[in-house]
């Protein structure tokens, strides 16, 4: 899991050495950006320097006072997922025997929640039946990118994440060539998530798509359009996404045999606007994903569901909630 390569001492050394360069560079633009370091739930940045010690050789007594470890070979499996959930601040982390849940809301009209199963993780621990907390999400990522999410191939920070309870911090290790860097994120007690009340019972209008589909109407959506109207239709349009921008109407249509829709179960022609401002955050989500599923409720309120699949055929979910912003007929 997390080991230190034994290879040339002066490789390693070198590497190190850039590498705490590369670590106190950030700590200190940190700093700049950060005035008010002693407010609660700012960043603390420990900087450790162990070429020598792998992560996992932590005492036996250190594990046994966290409610919470998780540890992945690869963070930034963890930050791709998390950044397409980066709209506020404000995470709200639930941790069960499942896997890990990260919700984000936005004016009480979005909500997206990220959902990480436990095996996706090379080690889950948990020892209490829910583990939540909040932390700020800005901070988390800086953290999981602290060595600059290095794309060279082979090359990746590994991450072991670990929680005490109640009133401490959320402790990341993060590894990458023999240098471990610990940040420990201030936590504060998680708030209700909204609940949004959407119930598969009283979904209307249902589509899977194929998310390649969507991406590129997604990519030249007007985005001087204030609203994205969706139309979800037993009949014709069937499935169509209209702007209303400086530029004029745009529509595309998606004919329900079309080999990029995977399931059509649409039962009344049903038409709502969203703020694009809302939506616009869940783009990220469908940039990694490989299918999603647009659902609507009798209500309007909006579901979008995104399927990511990683190399190893695992796969999270991210999930949106919006409301709408206006009734249309
Ligand atoms: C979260 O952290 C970022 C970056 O450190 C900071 O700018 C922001 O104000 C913080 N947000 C909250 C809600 O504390
Ligand atoms: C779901 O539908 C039922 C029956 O129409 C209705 O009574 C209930 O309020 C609906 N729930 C929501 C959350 O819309
Ligand atoms: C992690 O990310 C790498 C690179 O994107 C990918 O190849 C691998 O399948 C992922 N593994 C897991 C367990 O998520």
């Amino acid at each position: 899991m997390l080991e230190c390569q034994n290879g040339n001492q002066a490789v390693v050394e070198e590497t190190s050495l850039l590498m705490i360069f590369v670590t106190f560079n950030l700590s200190i633009i940190a700093l700049f950006a950060l005035p008010s370091l002693c407010q609660p739930n700012i960043l603390v940045t420990c900087l450790h320097f162990s070429a020598t010690m792998p992560l996992s050789t932590q005492s036996q007594a250190d594990e046994e006072q966290y409610v919470f470890v998780a540890s992945l070979d690869n963070a930034r499996n963890l930050s791709n997922i998390l950044k397409a959930i980066t709209f506020k601040d404000h995470a709200i982390f639930s941790a069960t025997p499942n896997g890990l849940k990260v919700t984000v809301e936005d004016s009480k009209c979005l909500q997206a929640n990220a959902f990480i199963q436990a095996d996706i993780f090379q080690e889950f621990t948990i020892r209490e039946d829910l583990v939540g907390f909040q932390v700020n999400l800005t901070v988390l990522l800086d953290c999981l990118n602290i060595f600059g999410g290095s794309t060279v191939p082979g090359v990746s920070t590994a991450l072991r994440m670990c929680y005490k309870g109640y009133g401490y911090p959320l402790t990341l290790f993060l590894e990458e060539g023999g240098v471990v860097t610990v940040c420990k994120i201030n936590t504060q007690e998680p708030e209700e998530p909204i609940d949004f009340e959407f119930c598969s019972s009283n979904v209307t209008n249902k589509v899977i798509l194929q998310s390649e589909s969507l991406k590129e109407p997604f990519s030249e959506l007007d985005m001087t359009s204030e609203v994205l109207q969706i139309t979800m239709s037993p009949s014709q349009p069937y499935f169509r996404l209209s702007t209303f921008g400086n530029s004029g109407n745009a529509h595309y249509d998606y004919p329900k045999d079309s080999d990029m829709v995977e399931l059509f179960k649409c039962t009344k022609t049903q038409t709502n606007r969203y703020k694009m401002s809302l939506l616009k955050p869940s783009t990220k989500a469908l940039a990694l994903s490989c299918k999603v599923s647009v659902r609507t409720d009798s209500r309007g309120f909006l579901s979008l569901q995104y399927l990511v699949r990683n190399d190893d055929g695992q796969i999270c979910f991210v999930e949106y909630y919006c409301c709408p912003d206006e009734e249309v007929e």
